[in-house]
């Protein structure tokens, strides 16, 4: 992060080729997901967080109505679209909820023990409130040898929080995670839908600050939009 040579931190980019985001994950995955939900192959069954999250947001109006129906039309039974149904409402409402489990369960014509049992299994589904960003910090094998247990330390330190917990503005909730598929890049963090790697705890104050910075970008733009 504070060194030009490190990986600038999205998955898959080893910065030694030079690879932009978007020649990584294609046009339509750079920057927010667009509405409409990006490329079709891929986007209704990837979870996607966004810092902005309605819970009472309902399921589904509007365009999240349109993709909520495009994905049905990918399986032959309602049955098989619980997965990106419920990435859908996380991606909506931040995290799913037992009332968003029993809505998703009438949706698709299943009984909410099902759909209960499904979403608890998958720990990328939020069972609880988060913040705008959700901080993962991988403490597997790789990036606990390269000091993760001293990363996520400096992220509850920096954010004033406990593991899990939501910081006093709101900005941020900080969990570990198990290995996020980054191993050559340690310490992997997955910051709501993007990669970090290459982490190290003196790079954590200059991350959170620009993540702040973001969210302030945001709600400016918003308000210009108005
Ligand atoms: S062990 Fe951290 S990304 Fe695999």
């Amino acid at each position: 992060m504070s060194s030009s040579k490190k990986n600038p931190g999205w998955a898959g980019n080893t910065g030694e080729y030079e690879l932009t985001e978007a020649d990584i994950r294609g046009e339509a995955f750079v920057g927010k997901r667009p509405l409409e939900g990006g490329h079709p192959s891929a986007s209704a069954t990837y979870p996607y967080m966004l810092a902005t999250k309605d819970p009472e947001a309902p399921l589904f109006e509007g365009p999240y109505l349109e993709r909520f129906e495009k994905i049905l039309t990918r399986y032959p039974k309602k049955r098989a679209a619980l997965l990106p149904t419920l990435s859908l409402a996380q991606e909506i409402r931040g995290y799913v909820s037992p009332e968003t489990m029993d809505e998703v369960a009438s949706l698709l014509e299943l009984s909410s023990a099902y759909v209960r049992g499904v979403t608890t299994f998958y720990t990328m589904y939020n069972k609880q409130p988060v913040g705008k960003y959700l901080i993962q910090v991988c403490t597997n094998i790789s990036c606990n040898l390269c000091g993760a247990e001293d990363v996520l330390k400096a992220f509850l330190k920096e954010t004033g929080t406990a593991l899990g917990e939501i910081s006093l503005d709101g900005n941020f909730s900080v969990i570990e995670a198990e290995c996020l598929a980054g191993c050559g890049f340690p310490t992997c963090v997955q910051i709501n839908s993007k990669y970090f790697e290459n982490v190290e705890s003196q790079d954590v104050g200059e991350l959170l600050r620009t993540l702040v910075a973001e969210l302030s970008m945001d709600s400016v733009k918003e308000k210009g939009e108005e």
